[in-house]
């Protein structure tokens, strides 16, 4: 099935593509040479999916489109405050190549502008024009993913045509906006002008913005957060000169058009788009481009001032920890306590990109669960992303709920940046913050555990052979027979007891103390837990029934002494004393049983 999105845009393609108003740009004599009938539209979403259709291969210069991510990297280089005392954020009604300085300090209303954008350049990092060059080319090659190349026919044109711009240069300098040599300064902008892009490029450069300055498909991070809402902001006043404000009107997209055809548009947490088609209006912007802008943000409902998703989007399922326990067999009177309590454990399941209504909506109902509970697990599967207003929100609700004995942990962030930087970033100085869990198993183990500590010391603390379900319903004598045989060993924490595929090895481990985990090795070398095991518990059990080829390797989380019973004495002792042998075969098939009913709970929950 053809993706409807794709379905879509070749409609509108081939609708758009029928009208022929407008004119080429003829004053850089370089780009009247374009084919007017060039025209390509692409969609990039936030995990790097490219919708196109048309012409989005074929490579144009980026013109005024390499404004925006020129000023974002001189925010970037030389902070907020020193380029706003160069240039301003104000809109200017005028067209692109309008004299707009401040009438007291000469500085360029907008950076959108032609005069705003040559003073731009001067800023970037560089001692040297050259080394500002590079650093002009290298940030613009992060914004679109591959290494980028300046058309230096264009170029040429430009600057032996580009008086106008030598003028506005030559202003900048007399009013010290342009501190070093104003003429290589504006070369560097002339280059920057004839960068080579595609209309793929341009939406991914567009995407990379609206993904908080992380580029969608490389993960290459070309410009911090904390500046992407400045850009994007200009952009939404400034990016369409003279025609701005109409542009918000209908459009309502953060954008930026360029004299070649170029236009790109942002949808913050969404999209960004690429449209090429050089017929240009009176204004300078394409035709086709600002046609297709305008169907693309009706038909998908893309204007910023569009009401968002509902903040209880944001939540998905909430169960419990009865629900979904961890895979640890505990003893007896443990796993009596867990059965009444581990309701108090409550998984919340976040969805989408937490802004701070939704988190907002996520602690209200914490709030309304509170009373209840013990510990909440923030499970972030199918989360994309927080801002840092709502990573700082919840973390004020974690130590909120910490003064009430109530813990929140974080599970399943895996390494996604958009999740664990804003989280790690809300964290204040001597607070370590979320703890986060790799899966549920642990988060949910470590929530028993705080459950657990609630119990008297006394109950949890030494387990015993009486203890350990294979021998349940075992007479006492037969017990202590068994007792006898076994011969007492103490792990270190971190030692390896077992290695997954360890051969011909017949013993089986009754834990006294302390605390290990099973491990599953994964293809990627990587270990899965699959349980962890404490006192009362036994490990390596099948060596019973002859299987001495280990499943798992096992290592001790703590120090951990064991009862340590060889398969060779069992069989001894059971060929006297056979109901040891049934009985024990038994629990161990009711144990199996267990577990399978388990593993089918938990891939139901997980469901
Ligand atoms: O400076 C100029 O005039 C061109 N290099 C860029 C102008 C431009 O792209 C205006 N955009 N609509």
């Amino acid at each position: 099935m053809q993706s409807p999105i794709q379905a879509y845009l070749a409609d509108l393609h081939g609708h758009l593509a029928a009208t022929h108003r407008g004119e080429l740009a003829s004053y850089i004599p370089e780009l009247a040479k374009a084919d007017p009938q060039w025209f390509g539209i692409c969609v990039v979403t936030m995990d790097g999916v490219a919708y196109s259709v048309g012409d989005t291969e074929q490579l144009f210069t980026v013109q005024s489109i390499s404004k925006p991510f020129v000023y974002a990297t001189a925010l970037a280089d030389r902070g907020q405050p020193f380029v706003a005392r160069k240039v301003g954020v104000e809109p200017s009604g005028d067209a692109f190549n309008s004299i707009s300085l401040d009438p007291q300090t000469g500085a360029p209303i907008n950076p959108m502008i032609n005069a705003g954008a040559i003073a731009t350049t001067s800023l970037v990092a560089g001692e040297t024009t050259e080394a500002q060059w590079r650093r002009i080319e290298s940030s613009i090659a992060a914004f679109v993913g591959r290494d980028v190349s300046v058309d230096e026919s264009v170029y040429r044109s430009e600057s032996e045509t580009g008086f106008r711009n030598r003028a506005i240069a030559w202003m900048l300098k007399n009013f010290g906006i342009i501190d070093g040599e104003p003429m290589a300064s504006l070369e560097n902008y002339f280059r920057q002008c004839s960068i080579l892009v595609s209309c793929r490029d341009l939406a991914c450069m567009a995407a990379t913005l609206a993904n908080g300055g992380v580029h969608p498909l490389t993960g290459v991070s070309a410009l911090p957060a904390e500046h992407v809402e400045r850009v994007l902001s200009v952009m939404a006043t400034c990016g369409m000169y003279d025609y701005a404000g109409s542009w918000l009107y209908e459009v309502g997209m953060p954008a930026k058009s360029g004299v070649s055809g170029g236009i790109i548009a942002v949808v913050p947490g969404r999209f960004g788009i690429g449209i090429y088609s050089p017929r240009l209006d009176e204004k300078g912007n394409s035709v086709r481009g600002i046609a297709a802008c305008k169907r693309l943000s009706r038909d998908f409902g893309l204007h910023v001032f569009t009401r968002n998703a509902s903040p209880a989007m944001a939540l998905g399922r909430v169960y419990s920890g009865a629900v979904a326990p961890s895979r640890r067999q505990p003893a007896a009177e443990i796993r009596a306590y867990l059965s009444e309590h581990a309701r108090r454990i409550k998984y919340l399941c976040l969805h989408g990109f937490l802004a701070v209504d939704g988190a907002e909506y996520v602690i209200r109902r914490m709030q309304e669960m509170a009373p209840d509970t013990h510990s909440f697990i923030l499970d972030m599967h199918e989360a994309i992303g927080i801002s840092e207003s709502a990573a700082r929100l919840l973390n004020r609700a974690r130590l909120g709920f910490g003064e009430d004995g109530i813990a929140v942990v974080c599970s399943r962030i895996r390494d996604r940046r958009a999740i664990l930087s804003p989280l790690s970033k809300a964290a204040h100085k001597g607070d370590r913050g979320f703890l986060v869990f790799e899966d549920n198993d642990l988060a949910v183990e470590w929530c028993e555990n705080r459950l657990v500590s609630e119990l008297p010391a006394t109950s949890a603390a030494m387990g015993s052979l009486a203890d350990s379900l294979l021998f349940r319903g075992v007479p006492e004598p037969l017990l202590r027979q068994v007792e006898v045989a076994t011969r007492a060993h103490v792990y270190a924490r971190g030692e390896q007891i077992l290695r997954h595929g360890q051969e011909g090895d017949g013993r089986v481990f009754f834990i006294e103390s302390g605390h290990v985990s099973i491990l599953m090795p994964l293809q990627n070398g990587a270990h899965q837990r699959i349980a962890s095991l404490g006192p009362g518990m036994e490990f390596g059990e099948m060596a019973l029934l002859g299987q001495t080829t280990r499943s798992a390797s096992v290592y001790a989380d703590t120090e951990v002494r064991c009862r340590i019973l060889e398969a060779g004495d069992f069989a001894r002792i059971s060929d006297a004393a056979p109901l040891l042998k049934v009985t024990v075969l038994q629990n161990l098939a009711t144990d199996m049983a267990n577990r399978l009913r388990g593993a089918n709970q938990w891939i139901a929950a997980l469901a």
